[in-house]
């Protein structure tokens, strides 16, 4: 009986060193990796969601039929989860950590301190691995287009130090689409309207508008979103003709559908039946995007690479709906900025010949976190997602989980079993994989869609008797033991609308656990505090002296009161 055992066991370990052996020896798929992440899509603002609403305003005025179709003819990622705003989901996208392992908060970038032992610096931390360095050390030839809000206070923070072979966009969280000098909303580095637009190693000089270009006044002028698009269709031309075999990793951040909302005025008259002005220049300048992407699409056909393309189209957080905004996350609850369903939760699709055939056309509901296209890129390209050079500054590891076997079909299940989700501080919420969600803390959380969908503001809301809009939800305190939290089961109730917290005691329990490890085992970043001085400060007298008044890296340049001044270069920095 023990020997047989024995030999059992001897059989088993033979057939999983032949199959370990068999699985090494299989080159890696390498697909041709396109990536676009849209900015500020709303949950209602893609045809495949708004079509399911029966509003007939709604569905004329989202009009996405390029990545309708796209998404059709390949897989719906259904429980997409990210950050509620913008630099966290894309610091998770771009090194594999969940946003409370990376950075947790937009911020601008010339607040610093030194004596601060990790990096004092905001974005994403100088020794992270990136997944474009993951890649091309694979052999990929990698390149970023459009928004990079990752940092880029130190040159070790720059695209071109994260692996991208090239880069042509902008450094901080927006532009003016007409001018790219930093808009009202992010603020710049120099407390004024400075220039952000990047071409590899230095300021795009050469596209800057030569007149007065504005959203009032487009003759002449080129929209963001038309030079970025051009920069992406070239480096596509330029790759299949100089080595199609090569893999190519394109990293396509859009200007759309972000603020401010200036769309071409050709295109905005198409949508001149919408009379609130936000959500007229919002489906305009949605609309414009999805042609953009039906033509990067065309082109990869064109150059014959389409049938070998992972395409992933996601975004980066909710909408923001509430009366500027423009967007519109029905029916899931709450916007942008806010941890219910409408900040957090994203619309994404997958799509391209690398699809397996018999998984087009299918809807994946398994969770998925923003986090995990890390290893799931790392494993098509053959490479480990592990992180030698960030645990040796005592970073947090990977948390990306490889969805490539669910999403191809090999296994039935999604990996991951848990989402974490975080305010700007600490995680606030968990959802598991039977779909609740525990919410801790007050988020606010404006309902006017949950009541009317294409309602534009509250005060277009007709309420009902007994009905009411709750601005504020009160999920009790955001520390352990978590009294008075909140719990939801999103599956069953997308629109958060049900507090259950009173009929299971028992999940509250396993939730609150989670919550609790998640909340202490968060990243504690530090940084410098603003400058008072704006104006005086080394990233402004840098921008000006270095690089023209445009934004850009100041940290590792001497400062121009005293040109041979390098005490402000971090050691840390310069030694990687
Ligand atoms: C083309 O790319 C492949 C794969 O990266 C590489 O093996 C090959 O050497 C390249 N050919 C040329 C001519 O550069
Ligand atoms: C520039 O360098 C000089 C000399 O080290 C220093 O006194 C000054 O504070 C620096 N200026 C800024 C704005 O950092």
């Amino acid at each position: 009986m023990l020997l047989q055992q024995q030999l059992g066991q001897r059989l088993l370990l033979v057939t999983a060193l032949l199959l370990a052996q068999r699985c090494a020896d299989a080159a890696p798929l390498q697909p041709h990796i396109v990536t676009i992440v849209l900015d500020d899509w709303g949950w209602a603002n893609w045809g495949h969601h708004a079509r399911l609403v029966k509003n007939q305003q709604l569905q004329k005025e989202v009009q996405t039929p390029y990545m309708d179709s796209l998404a059709q003819n390949g897989i719906v990622l259904d429980r997409l989860y990210v950050h509620n705003v913008c630099s966290p989901s894309r610091s998770a996208f771009l090194t594999g950590r969940n946003p409370r392992h990376v950075n947790l908060i937009n911020r601008p970038s010339d607040m610093y301190d030194p004596s601060l032992s990790l990096d004092g610096i905001w974005g994403v931390p100088a020794q992270m691995t990136g997944i474009a360095e993951k890649l091309k050390s694979a052999g990929y030839a990698t390149q970023h287009v459009g928004k990079w809000h990752l940092g880029y206070a130190s040159d070790h923070q720059m695209p071109s130090a994260r692996g991208y072979d090239h880069f042509f966009g902008y450094l901080g969280g927006g532009n003016d689409h007409w001018t790219y000098k930093i808009n009202k909303l992010s603020k710049g580095s120099c407390g004024r309207s400075s220039l952000d637009l990047w071409h590899d190693a230095a300021p795009a000089a050469d596209k800057v508008p030569p007149h007065a270009c504005s959203y009032a006044s487009q003759d002449g002028c080129t929209y963001e979103d038309a030079l970025f698009e051009r920069q992406v269709t070239g480096a596509i031309d330029r790759h299949a003709e100089s080595n199609a075999t090569q893999p190519l990793f394109l990293s396509w951040a859009p200007h759309a559908v972000h603020a401010p909302l200036q769309p071409i005025a050709a295109q905005e008259a198409k949508f001149d039946f919408i009379d609130f002005p936000a959500r007229r220049k919002y489906a305009a300048v949605l609309n414009d995007m999805d042609r953009r992407v039906g033509r990067v699409v065309s082109t990869l056909k064109r150059n014959g690479m389409w049938d070998d393309t992972l395409l992933v189209v996601m975004a980066d957080n909710g909408g923001p709906s509430l009366n500027e905004g423009g967007a519109n996350n029905y029916p899931l609850r709450g916007e942008k900025g806010f941890n219910t369903d409408g900040g957090v939760r994203a619309n994404a699709f997958i799509a391209g010949g690398f699809v397996p055939q018999a998984q087009r056309g299918s809807v994946a509901e398994g969770l998925i976190g923003v986090e995990d296209f890390y290893a799931t890129f790392c494993t098509l390209a053959g490479v480990t997602p592990g992180d030698k050079k960030a645990a040796a500054a005592g970073l947090p590891p990977v948390d990306s989980l490889d969805m490539w076997p669910y999403l191809s079909g090999a296994v039935e299940a999604s990996p991951r079993d848990l989402v974490v989700v975080s305010d700007g501080h600490r995680p606030q919420a968990v959802i598991d994989r039977l779909g609740y969600k525990l919410i801790v803390g007050e988020t606010s959380s404006r309902v006017f869609q949950q009541i009317e969908p294409v309602a534009a503001s509250l005060k277009q809301v007709r309420l009902s008797a007994g009905q009411t809009w709750q601005q504020v939800l009160r999920c009790g305190s955001q520390y352990p033991p978590y009294t008075g939290a909140c719990l939801f089961n999103v599956f069953e109730d997308p629109s958060e609308s049900n507090n259950i917290a009173h009929a299971h005691p028992e999940v509250i329990k396993r939730l609150a656990k989670s919550l609790d490890e998640a909340q202490r085992d968060t990243l504690q970043r530090q940084y410098g505090a603003e400058p008072t001085a704006p104006l005086k400060s080394p990233a402004c007298l840098v921008s000006e002296r270095e690089w023209g008044g445009f934004e850009g890296p100041w940290i590792e340049y001497k400062n121009s009161t005293n040109p041979g001044n390098t005490q402000d270069a971090r050691p840390s920095l310069l030694g990687l």
